[in-house]
C-alpha cells in the first residue's frame, strides 16, 4: 500500500502534488519523490528517503518552475529495502518515461530477466521499475514510425506503449506514468489497487485516493480492475485494457479529507478491519500454487528441500501475532510436523532447549518488537534458523532472519492489529501448506482442495464483513459490561484469546480469553447472570465439546454468543448467533476472528474510547 499522486493542468504541479502526498502519507511513508515535465520535455525528478516534510524542503531549496504535468509517490516498501534509490517515481534508460506504481508486480523477475538480456540498466530493487523499461521498449518499437508524425501523434504512441505494458504485467497495481516527450498526457491504469480521477477546471488529478485532491475538487471517477485513463488538463478519458473506450459518469464526494483519509470510516480500526480480504489476497498472491513446490525460493530462499529437513518448528511472537502463532501450531501439528509456540518475552531459556535443526518462525507486524528481536538473537545463538513473519521491509527483524516471507497488508495504523493478524494468518496458512506438501503429509486431491479452500478465503472474509450491523447491534447490548468471557478450543482457542486481547485494549473492560475446557478447573466460578460469553463454535472436531461448555456457562447464567455457521448452529444453544460462512475446519480463524474484531469495536465505539490510539500503548513496543 503506497500512496499516488498526479497532476496535469497551470498551477504549481509540485506543491499540488506534494500537498497530496502529505494527505497520503497513512498509506506508507518510508520514502517518497515526485517527477514533473515542462512544455520544454524536460524532466524534474526528486526523490528522498524519509517522509514527506522532507522532500517539501528538497523541492523548496530546488524549485521546479514551469512545470504543468507531473506523479508522486509516497511509500511502503514491498520489493527493496527503503531508500532514495528504492523511492518512486523510477525511470526508463533515457529518464524521460516516470513511473509511480502502488501494488505488486508478480512476473516483476521474469520481465526484468527478458529487460536485461535487451541491455536495459536498472537503478533500483523495485519491482516498479520494470514498468518504465516495458514503456521504453514498447514506446521504441512504435515510435520508429511516429518520431516523423507530428507532436499531437506523440498522445496515441504513448497511450498504445502503455497499454500493450499494462498486458504484459501481473499482479496488482495502480500505475501513473509520464513521458517528457509528451507533457501534455498522464497515464493512468487500475488493476486490483485503489486509483481514482478528480475532475478540475481546466486541471485534473490522479490519486489513490480522494483525500489527495479533495481541497481541489470533489468531482471524482473511480477506476475498475481492467481500467486505464489518459488524463489531460481539459479532459479525461478511460478506457479498457484492451483499448475500448468506456463512458463513466463522475461521483460528487461529501466526506472531508480526514474522512476520506480513513476511506470514510470513523476509525482506521475500522478501515482496516474492511481491508482483511484484500490483505490475505495480497499475501497469498502469487505464492501458493503450485503447492509443495519450490515457489518460496526464489522470493525468501526456501525451498521444499530445506522444508523437509527441518526436524520442528518454533514460533516466537507478542500480542495478536502470538495468538497468529498458536493457530500456526495447531495447523502444523494437524499435519504431523512438530510445533511449539512462545511468547517472546518467555521464551529465553527454551531457546537452549530447541531441538536441533528447529526452524524458528518469529512473527512480528512491525518488525521492530524488542522482545521478539532478543528471542531471535537467542535463538540464533543456539544455532536456529529463524523465518521471519512480518508486515515491514527493510525492518530490524528481516535483517537479523535467514528467510523472510513478508506479509502485504499495507500500512496498519490503529494500534489494535487487525488485517496484519489476518495478514499473519495468511502467511502461516502459506507455509503450512508447503511444508505439508514437500514433507508428503498433503498430497493430491487433499492439497487441491487445501488450496482451493484457502484461495477462496478473502470473498468469505467480504462475506464476513457483511454481518457488521448485526455485530454492532450485539455489541451496543453489552457496552456497560465490565467483564468478558471469550471461549473456544483447538484452533479457534487463539482466536477466543485474540477476541479478549482486542476488546481489552480498546474498550479498557476487563476480559479472558479461555480454552472452553479449561473454564470447568476454575474460571467458570466468575460466570455471573448476564455476564457476556463470547462462544466460537464454529463446523468442527471439537464442535460437541463445545456445545457441552456452552451449556454449562449457560446454566451459570452466561449471556451467550455463539459465533457459528449454518451447521453448527443447529448443535449450540445459545442465546444469540452470529452465523459466519461456512469453511473448512482448519480456515475458521481467518473468519472467527472478524466479528470478534468489529464486536470490540462497536464496544469501545459506545464507550467513547480512543480507538485508534487506546490509552498506555504503542503501535510498536521497542522495549523490552
Ligand atoms: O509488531 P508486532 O506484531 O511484533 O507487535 C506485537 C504486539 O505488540 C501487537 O500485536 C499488539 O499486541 C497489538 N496491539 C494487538 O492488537
Amino acid at each position: 500500500m503506497c500512496g499516488i499522486t498526479g497532476y496535469i493542468g497551470d498551477n504549481k504541479t509540485t506543491d499540488i502534488l506534494i500537498d497530496g502526498l502529505k494527505r497520503l502519507e497513512y498509506r506508507g511513508y518510508d520514502s517518497c519523490g515526485i517527477a514533473a515535465v515542462d512544455g520544454k520535455n524536460r524532466l524534474y525528478l526528486k526523490r528522498v528517503s524519509g517522509r514527506v516534510d522532507a522532500l517539501d524542503k528538497l523541492v523548496a531549496a530546488e524549485p521546479v518552475k514551469g512545470a504543468h504535468a507531473g506523479v508522486g509517490h509516497t511509500r511502503w516498501a514491498t520489493h527493496g529495502a527503503p531508500s532514495e534509490d528504492n523511492a518512486h517515481p523510477h525511470t526508463d534508460c533515457s529518464s524521460e518515461v516516470v513511473v509511480v506504481h502502488n501494488g505488486i508486480i508478480e512476473n516483476y523477475l521474469d520481465l526484468k530477466e527478458k529487460l536485461l538480456a535487451g541491455g536495459h540498466k536498472f537503478k533500483s530493487e523495485t519491482d516498479t521499475e520494470v514498468i518504465a523499461h516495458i514503456v521504453e521498449e514498447k514506446l521504441k518499437s512504435l515510435h520508429v514510425q511516429a518520431s516523423a508524425a507530428r507532436a499531437d501523434m506523440l498522445e496515441p504512441v504513448f497511450f498504445e506503449a502503455f497499454r500493450r505494458a499494462v498486458a504484459d504485467l501481473k499482479g496488482s497495481f495502480a500505475i501513473s506514468v509520464v513521458w517528457a516527450k509528451c507533457p501534455g498526457m498522464i497515464l493512468a491504469a487500475r488493476m486490483h489497487s485503489p486509483l481514482v480521477v478528480g475532475l478540475g477546471k481546466g486541471e485534473n488529478f490522479i490519486a489513490s485516493d480522494v483525500s489527495a485532491f479533495l481541497k481541489h475538487t470533489k468531482r471524482v471517477v473511480f477506476l475498475n480492475d481492467g481500467e486505464m485513463a489518459a488524463v489531460k488538463k481539459d479532459g479525461i478519458d478511460f478506457y479498457t485494457f484492451q483499448g475500448k473506450k468506456v463512458a463513466k459518469e463522475p461521483v460528487t464526494i461529501q466526506w472531508d479529507s480526514t474522512m476520506a483519509e480513513k476511506g470514510g470510516y470513523k476509525h482506521f480500526m475500522l478501515k482496516e478491519i474492511h481491508e482483511q480480504a484484500e490483505a490475505v489476497e495480497n499475501t497469498l498472491r502469487g505464492r501458493l500454487l503450485p503447492i509443495g513446490g519450490d515457489i518460496l525460493r526464489s522470493e525468501i530462499g526456501l525451498s521444499a528441500e530445506a522444508m523437509k529437513s527441518f526436524s520442528s518448528l518454533q514460533f516466537i511472537a507478542c500480542g495478536t501475532a502470538y495468538h497468529a502463532a498458536l493457530v500456526g501450531r495447531v495447523l502444523f501439528e494437524n499435519f504431523g510436523i512438530a510445533a511449539h509456540a512462545d511468547v517472546a518475552s518467555e521464551f529465553t531459556d527454551r531457546a537452549k532447549l530447541m531441538a536441533p535443526n528447529t526452524l524458528v518462525i518469529a512473527i512480528s507486524q512491525s518488525g521492530e518488537t524488542a522482545d521478539t528481536l532478543f528471542a531471535v538473537r537467542e535463538a540464533k545463538a543456539s544455532g536456529a534458523k529463524v523465518l521471519a513473519i512480518t508486515n515491514t521491509v527493510g525492518a530490524t527483524l528481516t535483517r537479523e532472519a535467514d528467510y523472510v516471507l513478508h506479509t502485504h497488508c499495507g500500512p496498519e495504523i490503529g494500534v489494535a492489529s487487525t488485517k496484519a493478524f489476518l495478514g499473519q494468518l495468511a502467511a502461516i496458512y502459506l507455509l503450512a501448506g508447503h511444508f505439508a506438501a514437500a514433507r508428503g503429509r498433503l498430497t493430491g486431491t487433499d492439497a487441491r482442495n487445501y488450496a482451493e479452500e484457502l484461495l477462496k478465503i478473502p470473498r468469505l472474509i467480504e462475506e464476513t464483513l457483511e454481518k457488521e450491523k448485526e455485530i454492532a447491534k450485539v455489541a451496543d447490548s453489552f457496552a456497560s459490561s465490565e467483564h468478558f468471557l471469550f471461549i473456544s478450543r483447538h484452533i479457534n482457542y487463539p482466536i477466543a484469546l485474540e477476541g479478549a486481547l482486542k476488546i481489552k485494549e480498546i474498550a479498557y473492560v476487563h476480559a479472558e480469553g479461555y480454552a472452553a475446557g479449561e473454564m470447568k478447573h476454575g474460571p467458570i466460578a466468575i460466570i455471573y447472570k448476564g455476564m457476556p460469553l463470547l462462544a466460537v463454535a464454529p463446523s468442527g472436531r471439537t464442535l460437541d465439546l463445545m456445545a457441552g461448555n456452552i451449556e454449562e456457562a449457560k446454566a451459570r447464567g452466561a449471556d451467550v454468543v455463539a459465533i457459528v455457521d449454518e451447521a453448527s448452529k443447529k448443535t449450540v444453544k445459545a442465546s444469540r448467533y452470529l452465523v459466519l460462512p461456512t469453511t473448512g475446519e482448519l480456515f475458521t480463524p481467518m473468519l472467527t476472528v472478524i466479528p470478534l474484531q468489529i464486536f470490540a469495536y462497536y464496544v469501545a465505539l459506545a464507550k467513547k474510547c480512543d480507538i485508534d490510539k487506546p490509552r498506555n500503548l504503542a503501535k510498536s513496543v521497542t522495549v523490552r
